[in-house]
């Protein structure tokens, strides 16, 4: 298994329509596919140890699509498919979280 120097986890939960909110239905999956692709453009995963992976609810859903990044415990909230170019150069080139999204209910 490959160790990852940094790991983007992107909430992809999807609740069925009239029950709690999440992330999916706000676009989380294009945003994690952008994500991906942006980094295996610049080849990050490949050269740096940059990976992005989608995971289930990171438990603060109403401000989704969210986004945390390990090892650097760096959340993003409602982030959008015009962010991740933002998010591959300045977070995942330059390890420089995007503090415009960060997410103001985590410290
Ligand atoms: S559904 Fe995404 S954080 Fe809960």
């Amino acid at each position: 298994m490959e160790k990852y120097r940094r790991h983007f986890l992107v909430c992809i939960t999807n609740r069925p329509p009239f029950s709690h909110e999440s992330c999916g239905p706000k676009g989380a999956a294009d945003v994690l596919a952008k994500l991906q692709k942006g980094l295996d453009r610049k080849k990050l995963r490949e050269l740096y140890g940059v990976a992005a992976t989608g995971t289930t609810c990171l438990g603060l859903c109403e401000s989704g699509p969210n986004v945390v990044v390990y090892p650097d415990n760096v959340w993003y909230g409602g982030v959008t498919v015009e962010d991740v170019p933002d998010l591959v150069d300045s977070h995942g080139v330059d390890g420089k979280p995007v503090d415009r999204l960060l997410h103001p209910d985590v410290e």
